[in-house]
């Protein structure tokens, strides 16, 4: 038996200088350190106190991404850190074993502030898991892995455009920062890994895949195990989302975890080289801008947007030592809640939209059911101890990872098809694509405030800072 006591987090937010290149500074963002912040690792039924401090020159939050806690703990808007100023959030561990997140949630400035750094990585074990036959040892077999693209200048560093393309497309980079580093070797001991992927980026999507094809198994969605573990050559992420992987590396060769960067522009497109797996091809290439203007075209305003099919080299993996033998996996993983629409007591629906045209560059074109985010208006009212079926739709062009607050949920349908199997597990962020409908069941318990919202937003964080969010109380 394990002692659940409390457990008290010091984390500072600072102003830092990193040295992602060979002589040149890099002004960054970080937590405790110069760029992200420590691991925080804790236990299901842990309570842990968060003490905040920040050193910062502008107004920040820290959000626990995933979690289920009170309102007043969230580290959304409503909990301002100014600068020279604390905040304290303190909260029981009601989580299953997953890899969670925290970052930045500032009115309108989370996009620039995680972009610099802000943001970090969340360890909950619980006992079920720690006795299953998985690699578990965090930094030797167990490794977290935060994908971030990032654009630098010639000096070091790093670019946040505000031009209307990039807050349309999201912040996206050509350079690939894995837990804060360029192009990372990692040797390993251990003829199994497990990798905790989170899609830390502003913007990009990615299609995480080895480089010599080879299958692993997928065990864990953003906010606990499958019930079984999950073969596959492919995972897609976007931001917000995380994906635990088991991959075997006993043959002892060399061999690296690539992303592609995927499309998420057109009606045409939909879901296009997002869902089946191999490398894209390059006849999906989008081949014209349905917003952009020949003249901005000619102005190189285009650049990221044709750019989003790069890809990148996440890991280096350098396998010790050579044991030839394949290593079995658990059969099963976990016990799931069973998920029942019939439970539901209400439906209700969330439109997501971007505007087109003048609307979008005055900055009101970033809407959910028409609205774009207001801190003084509560859009819906849950009641505690019920369940209840969000229906997401997507009336834009473009794709937009929808995130909640406060839950874990499941996949009932999309358009009206079930999920694929890496969607049936516990999840706070789901892609809606365009033109789709996206079901979700949600169960809201334990805590209330009749004042305090919890976010439902996009996690581009550029559409967020833009508008696209919206607020729920629990009471
Ligand atoms: Cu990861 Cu509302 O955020
Ligand atoms: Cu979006």
């Amino acid at each position: 038996e394990r002692d659940s006591g409390e457990r008290v987090f010091d984390l500072n937010l600072r102003h830092g200088v990193s040295h992602f290149f060979d002589g040149l500074e890099t002004p960054t963002i970080g937590i405790n350190q110069s760029y992200l912040g420590p691991t925080l690792e804790m236990h299901a039924g842990d309570t842990v106190r968060m003490n905040v401090t920040s050193d910062l020159s502008e107004t920040a939050t820290v959000h626990w991404h995933g979690f289920h806690l009170p309102a007043r703990a969230d580290g959304g808007p409503h909990q301002p850190i100014e600068p020279g100023g604390s905040w304290t959030a303190r909260f029981d561990v009601r989580q299953r074993a997953a890899m969670f997140w925290y970052h930045s949630h500032a009115h309108r400035r989370s996009g620039p502030q995680v972009y610099q750094g802000l943001a970090g990585m969340i360890y909950v074990r619980d006992s079920a898991s720690e006795a299953l036959d998985l690699p578990n040892d965090y930094g030797i077999d167990d490794i977290p892995l935060v994908v971030q693209d990032r654009a630098f200048a010639r000096d070091g560093s790093l670019v946040y455009s505000t031009r209307m393309h990039n807050i349309m497309m999201g912040m996206m980079g050509d350079t690939m920062l894995v837990n804060g580093v360029v192009e990372p070797v990692f040797e390993a001991k251990s003829d199994r890994l497990r990798l905790r992927l989170v899609n830390g980026s502003n913007a990009r999507f990615y299609r995480f895949g080895f480089d010599d094809g080879r299958s692993f198994h997928q065990i864990g969605t953003d906010g606990g195990l499958l019930a079984a573990p999950l073969p596959t050559d492919n995972v897609v992420l976007a931001p917000g989302e995380r994906a635990q992987v088991i991959v075997d590396v006993s043959d002892g060769r060399p061999v690296s975890l690539l992303a592609d960067g995927l499309e998420i522009m057109g009606m045409g497109n939909r879901g296009r080289g997002m869902r089946g797996p191999g490398p894209t091809r390059d006849s999906d290439r989008p081949t014209d801008n349905w917003m952009m203007g020949e003249r901005e075209r000619r102005d190189g305003m285009m650049g990221g947007m044709m750019d989003e099919r790069r890809r990148f080299t996440v890991l280096d993996i350098r396998p010790a030592a050579s044991r030839r033998r394949a290593i079995a996996m658990p059969r099963q993983l976990a016990t799931l809640p069973q998920i029942d629409p019939g439970d539901a007591v209400r439906t209700r629906r969330f439109v997501l939209d971007m505007g087109m045209g003048m609307r979008m560059m005055r900055g009101g074109g970033f809407t959910i059911n028409g609205k774009s985010m207001d801190m003084q208006r509560i859009d819906e009212t849950v009641r505690v101890d019920t369940t209840e079926i969000w229906q997401v739709e997507n009336a834009s062009m473009m794709a937009h990872p929808f995130h909640i607050h406060d839950v874990q949920f499941r996949i009932l349908d999309r358009n009206g098809r079930a999920p694929d199997a890496t969607e049936q597990g516990l999840k706070d962020t789901v892609v809606v694509y365009p033109g789709e409908a996206v079901r979700l069941l949600l169960r809201f318990e334990d805590y209330t405030d009749p004042d305090l919202p919890y976010m439902y937003h996009c996690h581009i964080l550029e559409h967020e800072d833009a508008g696209m969010m919206g607020q729920f109380t629990v009471t």
